[in-house]
């Protein structure tokens, strides 16, 4: 397979260049990072899809800071949907396969059964906003894309939330952590082998892809400390107590039948965990 990446340098990036580069098979990849390629500029997104003339786009790129959203309306909307179009408008021309990314915060959080591929858009944020108009925008120019939804990403080389509460705790007796929020943390190993899968499937349409099972933020933390061992005590709060500038979806557990399909099956999040604790 040639793969083009775009987002190399992120917390997916990383592990999607590890599971394409890690045995010596024939894969073929060109791995891009925001100085390489700005999705905003859409001659330089043209020019690299041309030259590199892959089989597969995957375009992990975004601006992922969802509270930065908030306060930067127009830069989310500028690379997380008009940056995506560039791409998808490149595909088009080179016929080239993409794979996008995309967010459980496209839902608004209100159901209490995970949501499916068809359920109806409906963001609370400015990030989720911006993502859900990418995912319609590119379906218009690409019908046959592959759009992979997931959810609470977690792994080495970057920011996220079983690092930060590790970090918490080597120096606080106890955290707050919010209770009201159930989603399926999702470790980037597992979900590159997923996407890579899915690439080789010749997967189109709506994909949701996350580790199984689900819990609260307050319940990941608390296993996090259990698994570690670490003293630190975790109390639960509602995000009432802890407000932040984006809205977050209070459920937003995604369904895996269209993932099955593709007989791909995801290992549990504890599972996921335990082998990011191992290595970290
Ligand atoms: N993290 C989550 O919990 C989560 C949940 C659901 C869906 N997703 C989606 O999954 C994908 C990967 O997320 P992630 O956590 O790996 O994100 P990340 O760590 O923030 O990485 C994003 C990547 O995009 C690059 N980038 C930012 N602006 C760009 C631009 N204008 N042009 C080109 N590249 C640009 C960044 O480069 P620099 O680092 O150099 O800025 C970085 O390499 C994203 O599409 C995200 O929306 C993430």
């Amino acid at each position: 397979m040639r793969v083009t990446l775009f987002g190399a340098s992120g917390l997916l990036g990383q592990e999607l260049v590890h599971e394409l580069t890690r045995d010596a098979s024939a894969d073929q990849l060109t791995a891009l990072s925001v100085e390489d390629a700005d999705l905003r500029d859409h001659a330089r997104i043209r020019g690299v899809i041309r030259d590199s003339r892959p089989d597969w786009i995957l375009l992990s790129a975004a601006y992922t800071d969802v509270d930065g959203c908030e306060s930067n309306r127009d830069l989310a909307f500028a690379v997380n949907c008009e940056g995506a179009a560039n791409a998808a408008r490149a595909a088009r021309e080179a016929k080239s396969r993409l794979l996008f990314l995309s967010t459980d915060y496209v839902f608004d959080g209100t159901k209490r059964s995970p949501y499916e591929t068809g359920d109806a858009r409906n963001p609370a944020s400015v990030y989720g906003e911006s993502k859900a108009r990418a995912e319609e925008q590119l379906l218009e120019i690409l019908p046959d894309l592959c759009i992979a939804r997931t959810s609470w990403l977690f792994g080495h080389g970057g920011k996220c939330f079983p690092a930060t509460i590790l970090k918490l705790a080597s120096t606080r007796p106890e955290i707050s952590v919010v209770n009201d929020q159930r989603g399926s943390p999702t470790f980037t190993p597992d979900l590159a082998s997923a996407l890579v899968q899915l690439c080789r499937a010749e997967a189109r349409g709506i994909v949701h892809v996350t580790n199984s099972g689900n819990c609260t933020w307050y319940e990941f933390a608390r296993e996090i400390m259990q698994m570690s061992g670490l003293p630190t005590t975790i109390n639960p709060v509602t995000t009432a107590e802890f407000p932040r500038p984006a809205r977050r979806p209070a459920y937003s557990v995604l369904s895996p039948d269209s993932l099955h399909a593709y007989n791909i099956h995801m290992p549990e999040w504890q599972d996921a965990l335990r082998r990011y604790l191992q290595a970290a």
